[in-house]
Protein backbone atom coordinates (compact mmCIF):
# COMPACT_ATOMS: atom_id res chain seq x y z
CA UNK A 1 0.00 0.00 0.00
CA UNK A 2 0.87 3.53 -0.54
CA UNK A 3 0.29 5.70 2.65
CA UNK A 4 0.56 9.20 3.60
CA UNK A 5 0.93 10.84 6.24
CA UNK A 6 -0.30 14.27 7.61
CA UNK A 7 1.48 16.79 9.23
CA UNK A 8 4.88 17.84 9.66
CA UNK A 9 5.86 17.82 13.55
CA UNK A 10 8.00 15.01 15.78
CA UNK A 11 4.66 13.30 16.06
CA UNK A 12 4.32 12.96 12.44
CA UNK A 13 7.93 11.79 12.28
CA UNK A 14 7.07 8.99 15.09
CA UNK A 15 4.18 8.01 13.05
CA UNK A 16 6.29 7.19 10.15
CA UNK A 17 8.57 5.53 11.06
CA UNK A 18 6.72 3.17 12.63
CA UNK A 19 4.09 3.04 9.75
CA UNK A 20 7.99 2.19 8.01
CA UNK A 21 8.18 -0.67 9.75
CA UNK A 22 5.28 -2.93 8.31
CA UNK A 23 5.43 -5.12 5.75
CA UNK A 24 2.25 -3.95 4.00
CA UNK A 25 3.57 -0.76 2.82
CA UNK A 26 5.05 -0.30 -0.56
CA UNK A 27 5.79 3.83 -0.58
CA UNK A 28 5.33 6.29 2.31
CA UNK A 29 4.72 10.02 1.83
CA UNK A 30 4.88 12.76 4.28
CA UNK A 31 2.99 15.83 3.57
CA UNK A 32 4.55 18.11 4.17
CA UNK A 33 7.15 16.26 6.56
CA UNK A 34 10.57 17.66 8.01
CA UNK A 35 14.17 16.74 7.74
CA UNK A 36 13.87 13.84 9.77
CA UNK A 37 11.00 12.74 7.91
CA UNK A 38 12.84 12.88 4.84
CA UNK A 39 15.15 9.83 5.34
CA UNK A 40 12.26 7.60 5.61
CA UNK A 41 9.53 8.81 3.48
CA UNK A 42 9.01 10.85 0.48
CA UNK A 43 8.12 14.41 1.25
CA UNK A 44 5.47 16.04 -0.29
CA UNK A 45 5.50 19.65 0.24
CA UNK A 46 2.38 21.31 -0.33
CA UNK A 47 -0.31 23.82 2.09
CA UNK A 48 -2.17 20.93 3.45
CA UNK A 49 -5.74 23.11 4.39
CA UNK A 50 -5.84 23.00 0.09
CA UNK A 51 -7.56 20.40 0.02
CA UNK A 52 -8.24 20.55 -3.80
CA UNK A 53 -4.20 20.52 -3.96
CA UNK A 54 -3.34 17.74 -1.81
CA UNK A 55 -6.35 15.59 -3.36
CA UNK A 56 -4.06 15.91 -6.65
CA UNK A 57 -1.14 15.03 -5.07
CA UNK A 58 -2.79 11.79 -3.46
CA UNK A 59 -4.29 11.08 -6.55
CA UNK A 60 -0.87 11.67 -8.96
CA UNK A 61 1.69 9.18 -5.92
CA UNK A 62 -1.28 6.57 -6.16
CA UNK A 63 -1.63 7.03 -2.45
CA UNK A 64 -3.69 4.26 -0.86
CA UNK A 65 -5.05 5.29 2.70
CA UNK A 66 -3.86 8.57 4.50
CA UNK A 67 -3.51 9.06 8.07
CA UNK A 68 -3.66 12.74 9.38
CA UNK A 69 -1.37 13.45 12.05
CA UNK A 70 -2.88 17.23 13.45
CA UNK A 71 -5.71 18.84 14.37
CA UNK A 72 -6.58 21.94 12.47
CA UNK A 73 -6.69 20.11 9.02
CA UNK A 74 -9.46 17.59 10.88
CA UNK A 75 -11.02 20.63 12.14
CA UNK A 76 -11.45 22.04 8.75
CA UNK A 77 -13.12 18.61 7.34
CA UNK A 78 -10.08 16.94 5.91
CA UNK A 79 -11.87 13.49 6.35
CA UNK A 80 -15.17 14.07 5.05
CA UNK A 81 -13.55 16.04 1.97
CA UNK A 82 -10.96 12.94 1.25
CA UNK A 83 -14.05 10.12 1.51
CA UNK A 84 -16.42 12.34 -0.92
CA UNK A 85 -13.77 12.31 -2.87
CA UNK A 86 -12.74 8.33 -2.52
CA UNK A 87 -9.63 8.15 -0.71
CA UNK A 88 -9.53 6.22 2.44
CA UNK A 89 -8.43 8.29 5.62
CA UNK A 90 -8.10 7.72 9.53
CA UNK A 91 -9.54 10.19 11.87
CA UNK A 92 -12.85 11.53 12.85
CA UNK A 93 -14.87 13.59 10.19
CA UNK A 94 -15.48 17.41 10.29
CA UNK A 95 -18.37 16.94 13.03
CA UNK A 96 -17.05 14.56 15.52
CA UNK A 97 -13.86 16.97 14.86
CA UNK A 98 -15.37 19.41 17.36
CA UNK A 99 -14.85 17.48 20.27
CA UNK A 100 -11.74 19.15 20.06
CA UNK A 101 -12.48 22.33 17.77
CA UNK A 102 -15.15 23.19 20.42
CA UNK A 103 -14.65 23.35 23.71
CA UNK A 104 -18.25 24.46 24.19
CA UNK A 105 -19.49 21.53 22.01
CA UNK A 106 -17.27 19.28 24.30
CA UNK A 107 -18.33 20.71 27.26
CA UNK A 108 -22.47 20.25 26.42
CA UNK A 109 -21.78 16.80 26.01
CA UNK A 110 -20.06 16.42 29.52
CA UNK A 111 -23.34 18.02 30.69
CA UNK A 112 -25.82 16.02 29.45
CA UNK A 113 -23.98 12.71 29.68
CA UNK A 114 -22.38 13.33 33.42
CA UNK A 115 -19.03 12.62 32.64
CA UNK A 116 -16.82 14.48 35.12
CA UNK A 117 -15.23 18.15 34.58
CA UNK A 118 -14.39 20.87 35.88
CA UNK A 119 -17.68 23.22 36.21
CA UNK A 120 -18.34 25.64 33.86
CA UNK A 121 -20.44 28.38 32.36
CA UNK A 122 -20.53 29.30 27.97
CA UNK A 123 -20.71 33.20 27.01
CA UNK A 124 -20.60 34.79 23.95
CA UNK A 125 -21.95 38.38 25.97
CA UNK A 126 -19.00 39.99 28.15
CA UNK A 127 -22.33 41.22 30.87
CA UNK A 128 -22.78 37.46 31.14
CA UNK A 129 -18.93 36.68 31.65
CA UNK A 130 -18.35 39.36 34.50
CA UNK A 131 -21.17 37.65 36.83
CA UNK A 132 -20.14 34.14 36.10
CA UNK A 133 -16.63 35.49 37.04
CA UNK A 134 -17.92 37.68 40.08
CA UNK A 135 -19.48 34.55 41.67
CA UNK A 136 -16.56 32.71 40.81
CA UNK A 137 -13.55 31.32 43.45
CA UNK A 138 -9.81 31.93 42.15
CA UNK A 139 -7.91 31.13 40.15
CA UNK A 140 -10.42 31.19 37.31
CA UNK A 141 -9.93 29.54 34.01
CA UNK A 142 -10.39 31.26 31.03
CA UNK A 143 -10.88 29.28 27.22
CA UNK A 144 -11.27 30.31 23.97
CA UNK A 145 -14.15 27.95 22.28
CA UNK A 146 -12.19 27.28 19.48
CA UNK A 147 -9.13 25.96 18.23
CA UNK A 148 -5.99 28.20 19.56
CA UNK A 149 -2.76 26.50 18.60
CA UNK A 150 -1.91 25.99 22.49
CA UNK A 151 -2.57 29.45 23.33
CA UNK A 152 -6.37 29.24 24.27
CA UNK A 153 -6.10 28.69 27.64
CA UNK A 154 -5.14 31.10 30.13
CA UNK A 155 -5.14 30.27 33.97
CA UNK A 156 -6.18 33.64 35.70
CA UNK A 157 -5.09 34.28 39.07
CA UNK A 158 -7.57 37.32 39.97
CA UNK A 159 -10.78 38.16 38.45
CA UNK A 160 -9.54 41.34 36.86
CA UNK A 161 -7.52 39.35 35.22
CA UNK A 162 -10.60 36.93 33.78
CA UNK A 163 -12.41 39.56 32.70
CA UNK A 164 -9.57 40.84 30.67
CA UNK A 165 -9.35 37.66 29.06
CA UNK A 166 -12.78 37.10 28.54
CA UNK A 167 -12.73 40.89 26.65
CA UNK A 168 -9.84 39.63 24.36
CA UNK A 169 -11.82 36.76 23.26
CA UNK A 170 -15.01 37.88 22.86
CA UNK A 171 -13.63 41.15 20.62
CA UNK A 172 -11.94 38.37 18.24
CA UNK A 173 -8.35 37.32 19.76
CA UNK A 174 -8.55 33.93 18.16
CA UNK A 175 -9.82 34.20 14.80
CA UNK A 176 -11.93 30.61 15.47
CA UNK A 177 -14.60 31.95 17.65
CA UNK A 178 -16.19 34.57 19.87
CA UNK A 179 -17.02 32.04 22.53
CA UNK A 180 -15.59 32.08 25.56
CA UNK A 181 -15.50 29.19 28.28
CA UNK A 182 -14.74 29.71 32.19
CA UNK A 183 -14.30 27.10 34.28
CA UNK A 184 -13.47 26.54 38.05
CA UNK A 185 -9.87 25.58 38.51
CA UNK A 186 -8.80 21.79 38.91
CA UNK A 187 -6.07 21.02 41.23
CA UNK A 188 -4.06 17.90 40.84
CA UNK A 189 -1.81 15.71 38.38
CA UNK A 190 -2.40 15.65 34.29
CA UNK A 191 -2.63 12.27 32.39
CA UNK A 192 -3.12 11.60 28.85
CA UNK A 193 -5.34 8.84 28.16
CA UNK A 194 -5.77 7.50 24.48
CA UNK A 195 -8.12 5.30 22.79
CA UNK A 196 -8.58 3.68 19.24
CA UNK A 197 -12.03 3.69 18.03
CA UNK A 198 -14.39 2.55 15.20
CA UNK A 199 -17.48 4.65 16.93
CA UNK A 200 -18.99 1.38 18.75
CA UNK A 201 -16.16 -0.33 19.94
CA UNK A 202 -12.72 0.84 21.61
CA UNK A 203 -9.33 -0.04 22.23
CA UNK A 204 -7.03 1.48 24.73
CA UNK A 205 -3.79 2.57 22.93
CA UNK A 206 -1.56 3.76 25.38
CA UNK A 207 -0.84 6.42 28.60
CA UNK A 208 1.36 9.09 28.86
CA UNK A 209 2.09 12.52 30.31
CA UNK A 210 2.91 15.03 29.16
CA UNK A 211 5.41 19.13 30.65
CA UNK A 212 3.23 22.00 29.36
CA UNK A 213 5.31 24.61 31.67
CA UNK A 214 8.26 26.09 29.35
CA UNK A 215 10.30 26.05 33.35
CA UNK A 216 12.34 23.23 35.15
CA UNK A 217 9.96 22.02 38.11
CA UNK A 218 6.94 22.73 35.33
CA UNK A 219 7.03 26.86 36.11
CA UNK A 220 6.63 29.99 33.13
CA UNK A 221 4.57 30.05 30.43
CA UNK A 222 2.34 27.02 28.71
CA UNK A 223 3.86 25.20 25.81
CA UNK A 224 2.53 22.96 23.24
CA UNK A 225 4.83 20.50 25.44
CA UNK A 226 8.48 20.53 26.72
CA UNK A 227 8.85 16.32 27.38
CA UNK A 228 6.66 13.66 27.62
CA UNK A 229 7.11 9.86 29.31
CA UNK A 230 5.07 6.82 29.16
CA UNK A 231 3.34 4.95 30.98
CA UNK A 232 1.65 6.89 33.45
CA UNK A 233 2.07 5.52 37.03
CA UNK A 234 -1.16 7.90 37.33
CA UNK A 235 -3.17 4.88 35.81
CA UNK A 236 -4.15 2.33 38.47
CA UNK A 237 -6.90 -0.46 37.00
CA UNK A 238 -9.26 1.29 39.27
CA UNK A 239 -8.86 4.76 38.14
CA UNK A 240 -8.69 3.22 34.26
CA UNK A 241 -11.69 1.65 34.75
CA UNK A 242 -13.41 4.84 35.55
CA UNK A 243 -11.98 6.40 32.87
CA UNK A 244 -13.60 3.90 30.73
CA UNK A 245 -17.18 3.79 31.93
CA UNK A 246 -17.75 7.80 33.18
CA UNK A 247 -16.11 9.47 30.69
CA UNK A 248 -14.60 7.63 27.37
CA UNK A 249 -17.56 5.32 26.82
CA UNK A 250 -20.63 8.23 27.52
CA UNK A 251 -18.88 10.33 24.89
CA UNK A 252 -18.87 7.71 22.36
CA UNK A 253 -22.32 7.18 22.84
CA UNK A 254 -23.38 10.70 22.11
CA UNK A 255 -21.56 11.06 19.83
CA UNK A 256 -23.36 7.97 18.09
CA UNK A 257 -26.81 9.49 19.20
CA UNK A 258 -25.79 12.77 17.19
CA UNK A 259 -25.41 10.47 14.26
CA UNK A 260 -21.63 11.08 13.85
CA UNK A 261 -19.54 7.96 15.58
CA UNK A 262 -16.33 8.80 16.56
CA UNK A 263 -14.05 7.25 14.20
CA UNK A 264 -10.15 7.49 14.95
CA UNK A 265 -7.83 8.13 17.85
CA UNK A 266 -9.53 10.03 20.84
CA UNK A 267 -7.33 11.44 23.54
CA UNK A 268 -8.75 12.60 26.40
CA UNK A 269 -6.61 15.06 28.49
CA UNK A 270 -7.43 14.00 32.44
CA UNK A 271 -7.02 15.80 35.85
CA UNK A 272 -6.43 12.86 38.31
CA UNK A 273 -8.07 13.98 41.62
CA UNK A 274 -7.73 11.65 44.94
CA UNK A 275 -8.18 9.03 42.56
CA UNK A 276 -11.18 10.51 40.41
CA UNK A 277 -10.53 11.59 36.61
CA UNK A 278 -11.75 14.68 35.41
CA UNK A 279 -12.01 15.27 31.99
CA UNK A 280 -9.70 18.60 31.14
CA UNK A 281 -10.40 18.50 27.14
CA UNK A 282 -10.67 16.11 24.28
CA UNK A 283 -8.21 15.70 21.62
CA UNK A 284 -9.31 14.27 18.36
CA UNK A 285 -5.59 13.27 17.17
CA UNK A 286 -2.29 11.77 19.01
CA UNK A 287 -0.60 14.02 21.24
CA UNK A 288 2.74 15.97 20.56
CA UNK A 289 5.57 14.91 22.30
CA UNK A 290 2.82 11.59 24.07
CA UNK A 291 2.98 10.22 20.41
CA UNK A 292 6.82 9.81 20.37
CA UNK A 293 7.06 8.47 23.42
CA UNK A 294 3.98 5.79 22.93
CA UNK A 295 5.56 4.94 19.23
CA UNK A 296 9.06 3.86 20.72
CA UNK A 297 7.15 1.34 22.86
CA UNK A 298 4.66 -0.09 20.20
CA UNK A 299 5.44 -3.61 19.11
CA UNK A 300 2.57 -4.15 16.86
CA UNK A 301 2.12 -3.36 13.58
CA UNK A 302 0.44 0.14 13.83
CA UNK A 303 -0.79 0.15 9.77
CA UNK A 304 -2.56 -3.15 10.82
CA UNK A 305 -4.05 -1.36 14.03
CA UNK A 306 -5.07 1.69 11.77
CA UNK A 307 -6.96 -0.53 9.40
CA UNK A 308 -8.40 -3.00 12.06
CA UNK A 309 -10.21 0.19 13.20
CA UNK A 310 -11.28 0.92 9.51
CA UNK A 311 -12.43 -2.59 9.20
CA UNK A 312 -14.56 -2.49 12.59
CA UNK A 313 -12.21 -5.37 14.11
CA UNK A 314 -10.76 -3.36 16.70
CA UNK A 315 -11.86 -6.01 19.10
CA UNK A 316 -10.21 -8.67 17.34
CA UNK A 317 -7.02 -6.76 17.81
CA UNK A 318 -4.00 -7.55 20.37
CA UNK A 319 -1.79 -4.58 20.70
CA UNK A 320 1.68 -5.50 22.20
CA UNK A 321 3.55 -2.67 24.24
CA UNK A 322 7.36 -2.86 25.55
CA UNK A 323 7.21 -2.87 28.87
CA UNK A 324 10.06 -1.05 29.08
CA UNK A 325 9.81 3.07 29.96
CA UNK A 326 10.01 5.55 27.73
CA UNK A 327 10.58 9.48 27.75
CA UNK A 328 11.21 12.03 25.07
CA UNK A 329 12.91 15.87 25.65
CA UNK A 330 11.84 18.59 23.61
CA UNK A 331 15.00 20.41 22.12
CA UNK A 332 13.46 23.75 21.63
CA UNK A 333 14.47 27.21 19.81
CA UNK A 334 15.75 29.43 22.58
CA UNK A 335 13.28 32.36 23.36
CA UNK A 336 10.35 29.94 22.79
CA UNK A 337 7.52 29.89 23.80
CA UNK A 338 7.61 33.57 22.92
CA UNK A 339 9.93 34.97 20.07
CA UNK A 340 12.67 33.07 18.74
CA UNK A 341 14.74 32.43 15.50
CA UNK A 342 14.09 29.77 12.85
CA UNK A 343 16.78 28.74 9.82
CA UNK A 344 19.64 28.46 12.55
CA UNK A 345 22.10 25.33 11.53
CA UNK A 346 21.82 22.85 13.37
CA UNK A 347 25.90 20.83 13.23
CA UNK A 348 26.41 17.33 12.67
CA UNK A 349 22.91 15.66 13.37
CA UNK A 350 23.87 12.12 11.43
CA UNK A 351 26.81 11.59 13.72
CA UNK A 352 24.03 10.98 16.73
CA UNK A 353 23.74 7.45 17.60
CA UNK A 354 20.46 5.92 17.33
CA UNK A 355 19.20 2.64 17.74
CA UNK A 356 15.99 1.22 18.25
CA UNK A 357 15.95 2.22 22.18
CA UNK A 358 17.20 5.55 21.30
CA UNK A 359 15.66 7.74 18.29
CA UNK A 360 16.06 11.36 17.63
CA UNK A 361 12.74 12.19 16.07
CA UNK A 362 12.64 15.58 14.27
CA UNK A 363 9.70 18.63 14.61
CA UNK A 364 10.87 22.08 13.25
CA UNK A 365 13.96 21.68 10.90
CA UNK A 366 14.45 21.08 7.30
CA UNK A 367 17.08 20.39 4.69
CA UNK A 368 18.93 21.87 2.44
CA UNK A 369 21.64 21.24 0.18
CA UNK A 370 22.69 18.30 2.82
CA UNK A 371 22.69 20.59 6.08
CA UNK A 372 19.90 20.69 8.69
CA UNK A 373 18.24 24.26 10.05
CA UNK A 374 15.71 25.02 12.61
CA UNK A 375 12.01 25.46 11.82
CA UNK A 376 9.98 26.77 14.37
CA UNK A 377 9.64 26.18 18.28
CA UNK A 378 9.90 23.01 18.97
CA UNK A 379 12.85 21.70 17.09
CA UNK A 380 14.16 17.63 18.09
CA UNK A 381 12.62 15.10 20.60
CA UNK A 382 15.46 12.71 21.43
CA UNK A 383 13.30 9.93 22.61
CA UNK A 384 14.08 6.72 24.47
CA UNK A 385 13.48 3.40 26.18
CA UNK A 386 14.86 1.30 29.56
CA UNK A 387 14.22 -0.79 32.27
CA UNK A 388 13.63 2.41 34.38
CA UNK A 389 12.79 6.07 33.42
CA UNK A 390 16.17 7.10 35.30
CA UNK A 391 17.71 5.32 32.09
CA UNK A 392 15.64 6.61 29.76
CA UNK A 393 16.21 9.92 30.63
CA UNK A 394 19.84 9.52 30.64
CA UNK A 395 19.92 8.00 27.09
CA UNK A 396 17.19 11.11 25.95
CA UNK A 397 19.83 13.67 27.46
CA UNK A 398 22.93 11.90 25.87
CA UNK A 399 21.34 12.07 22.53
CA UNK A 400 20.93 15.83 23.15
CA UNK A 401 24.30 16.69 24.56
CA UNK A 402 25.78 14.93 21.94
CA UNK A 403 23.78 17.91 19.34
CA UNK A 404 25.40 20.64 21.01
CA UNK A 405 22.86 23.12 19.16
CA UNK A 406 23.99 26.62 20.51
CA UNK A 407 20.41 28.55 19.56
CA UNK A 408 18.23 25.03 21.20
CA UNK A 409 17.60 24.86 25.07
CA UNK A 410 15.49 22.10 26.73
CA UNK A 411 14.38 20.81 30.21
CA UNK A 412 16.48 18.11 31.69
CA UNK A 413 13.83 17.21 34.54
CA UNK A 414 11.14 15.32 32.28
CA UNK A 415 9.65 12.91 34.16
CA UNK A 416 10.72 13.70 37.62
CA UNK A 417 7.18 13.60 39.58
CA UNK A 418 7.17 9.47 38.77
CA UNK A 419 10.97 9.69 39.43
CA UNK A 420 10.58 11.59 42.36
CA UNK A 421 7.89 9.10 43.52
CA UNK A 422 9.80 5.92 43.58
P1 LIG B 1 -6.71 22.59 27.35
O1 LIG B 1 -6.32 23.25 26.07
O2 LIG B 1 -8.15 22.64 27.70
O3 LIG B 1 -6.10 21.24 27.48
O4 LIG B 1 -5.90 23.35 28.49
C1 LIG B 1 -4.50 23.46 28.44
C2 LIG B 1 -3.94 23.20 29.81
O5 LIG B 1 -4.47 24.14 30.76
C3 LIG B 1 -4.29 21.83 30.37
O6 LIG B 1 -3.44 20.83 29.93
C4 LIG B 1 -4.15 22.09 31.85
O7 LIG B 1 -2.80 22.06 32.23
C5 LIG B 1 -4.64 23.50 32.00
N1 LIG B 1 -6.07 23.51 32.35
C6 LIG B 1 -7.13 23.54 31.52
N2 LIG B 1 -8.28 23.54 32.17
C7 LIG B 1 -7.98 23.49 33.48
C8 LIG B 1 -8.75 23.46 34.70
N3 LIG B 1 -10.09 23.52 34.68
N4 LIG B 1 -8.08 23.41 35.85
C9 LIG B 1 -6.73 23.38 35.89
N5 LIG B 1 -5.95 23.42 34.80
C10 LIG B 1 -6.56 23.47 33.61
N1 LIG C 1 0.84 17.42 24.34
C1 LIG C 1 -0.42 18.03 24.29
C2 LIG C 1 -1.10 17.97 23.01
O1 LIG C 1 -0.69 17.32 22.07
O2 LIG C 1 -2.14 18.61 22.88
Amino acid sequence: MNIAVIGSGGREHALCYKLKQSKKIKNLFCIPGNAGTKNIATNLDIDILNFDILLNIIKKNKIDFVVVGPEQPLVSGIVDFLKDNNIRVFGPNKFASRLEGSKAFMKKICEKKNIPTAKFGIFSTKTEAEYFIEASNTPIVVKADGLAAGKGVVICKSKDEAKKEVKAILEGKFKSSRVVVIEEFLQGEELSYFVLTDGENFKFFGSAQDHKKVGEGDVGLNTGGMGAYSPSPLLTEEIEKKIKNKIIKPTLVAMKEMGHPYEGILYAGLMIIKDEPFLIEYNIRMGDPECQALMIRLESDLLEIILSVLEKKINNMKINWSKKKSITIVLCSKGYPLKYSSNKLIPDLDKINQNENCILFHAGTYSKDGKIFSNGGRVLNATSKGDTLVSARNNSLKIIQDIDWKDGFYRSDIGWRAINKK
